[in-house]
């Protein structure tokens, strides 16, 4: 009877763990076959560097003939350039996240059996591409949920641990994203002070407020690497060195940065960095905190729990999603050279094009100090919102995707002192690694063409074309 049962269990699980994997291949099956132009794309790429030089007057009438069905839509999709809102997971790291379901399911805290050592050993490689990447070591990294979990562990977790000892002031930037500038109003709810460092009209903080903003009380300074609205890049490695000579920690978040431009947070004095898996190719739903171990930045948890992540953040490890992240971070490192160069390159096409194409348009932010996959065009008289819409065969955003449902103009171009018609009017580009120049070349002809069609529909291009300035109008507003 035993042996029966026994038997019978054991084709249960058999045919169980069958129709599991059958699944998940059929899936991966699927999002390979849907993905392989990412793959393919990075072969185009090469391809297209040689082909470029070729190109003939064919190639010429044959992308006249292009029209929105054959070549602006992948697989019938709009053409991808969101990619500080979020990037497709390379079909490298997928590969790497599907065992983590089928065969190697176990939690990685399990102690007592080789499925728990198995999955613990695959999270603590993981942790290590992460701090390779970043210049730490890994017992320095903290896994989340994402960039907003660990600037709210950041932010909150270092002010309220130091609170007992009078520190009770944070140094923030106007242009923060949302998650850290409401930690730190959540801060002054409980009774902190919070300077918010204006910037510049390129969206750079100065160096100078900073020192002049440092009090005994700071508790901790929070300035973001690379903005992920116009892609500025602060002079992060000398605020690293204020905030140690100052004794004042000193956190960054680096969610649009890590992979993406180099990071040591040794040269560069960070004490806690914030990192995203979805902004490198990786899943949703994993993040990293890198917390300095010498000096030992203490800070209290926000979550309680089981203790895990030195205590820092309690919970179950999402074992898959951290190992996508490492494979994320490993692949950033070894082609963030290569991803670099690539990107610069279309975004000079890009911003070449358009400027060429479409006149009175301003590029938002530093013209150098900046992230170059991240384009943020203004085009005066047309309202951003319409331009969007016209150019919906290509997946676009007009600021932060977690402000994109307000019709406010963006708060990080108010802090540049970009005027409300402009900010209005504003739209960001975002290439990344399996963008082509093709998609560029049609990105810049529909641009071209959709400004030049909502301009003629415009009363205030018409007059500001015939030189009227149209700041000396006094409008009715009865
Ligand atoms: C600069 C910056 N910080 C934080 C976040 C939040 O990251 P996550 O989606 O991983 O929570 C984002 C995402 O848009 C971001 O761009």
């Amino acid at each position: 009877m035993l042996q029966t049962i026994k038997a019978q269990k054991l084709s249960f699980s058999k045919i169980y763990t069958n129709t599991i994997q059958n699944c998940f291949k059929k899936k991966a099956n699927q999002f390979l076959n849907q993905n392989l132009n990412f793959s393919t794309k990075i072969n185009e790429i090469k391809k297209e560097a040689k082909e470029t030089t070729k190109e003939t007057t064919k190639d010429k009438t044959k992308e006249k003939k292009r029209d929105s069905k054959s070549t602006a839509f992948d697989n019938g999709r709009p053409l991808y350039f969101d990619f500080q809102a979020t990037t497709p997971v390379d079909p490298r790291v997928l590969d790497r996240m599907l065992p983590l379901f089928t065969e190697k399911y176990g939690n990685p805290h399990s102690r007592t059996h080789a499925f728990g050592w198995e999955a613990e050993d695959l999270v603590e490689e993981a942790r290590k591409h992460i701090a390779d990447l970043i210049s730490a070591t890994p017992n320095e990294v903290i896994f989340t949920s994402g960039a907003t979990e660990s600037n709210n562990i950041a932010v909150k977790g270092v002010s309220r641990f130091l609170k007992p000892s009078g520190k009770t002031h944070v140094i923030t930037s106007q242009i923060e994203h949302k998650c850290v500038l409401d930690s730190c109003r959540a801060l002054e709810n409980e009774g902190f002070n919070v300077t918010y460092l204006p910037v510049n009209k390129f969206g750079l903080v100065s160096l100078d407020d900073l020192k002049k903003a440092i009090t005994k009380k700071t508790a901790l300074v929070s300035i973001m690497t690379v903005n992920n609205e116009i892609g500025v890049i602060q002079p992060i490695g000398d605020i690293g060195q204020i905030c140690k000579q100052e004794k004042v920690w000193f956190h960054t978040d680096g969610a649009q940065a890590i992979g993406k431009i180099p990071i040591d947070v040794n040269k560069m004095n960070i004490d806690l960095l914030s990192m995203s898996g979805h902004k490198i190719y990786g899943p949703k739903g994993i993040g990293g905190l890198y917390v300095r171990r010498r000096p030992r930045v203490r800070l209290e948890p926000i979550q309680s729990g089981g203790g895990q992540e030195r205590g820092i953040r309690s919970g179950t490890l999402p074992a898959p999603l951290a190992i996508g992240f490492g494979e994320a971070a490993r692949i950033a490192k070894m082609e963030m050279k290569r991803d670099h160069e690539h990107i610069t390159k279309l975004s000079k096409r890009l911003w070449e094009g358009v400027q060429k194409k479409v006149p009175k348009i301003i590029l938002n932010g530093h013209p150098e100090k900046r992230y170059p996959g991240c384009i943020n065009i203004s085009f005066s008289y047309i309202e951003g919102e319409s331009l969007l819409m016209a150019l919906k065969d290509i997946a676009l955003s007009s600021g932060s995707a977690c402000t994109s449902a307000s019709l406010e103009p963006s708060y990080v171009l108010r802090a540049l002192g970009v005027e409300e018609e402009m900010a209005h009017t504003s739209i960001r580009f975002g290439i990344g690694r399996f963008t082509t120049e093709k998609e560029i070349d049609y990105v810049v002809d529909s641009i071209q063409k959709q400004a030049e069609r909502l301009r003629k529909l415009s009363i205030l291009w018409e007059m500001a074309e015939e030189g009227i300035d149209l700041k000396t109008i006094k409008w009715n507003t009865d």
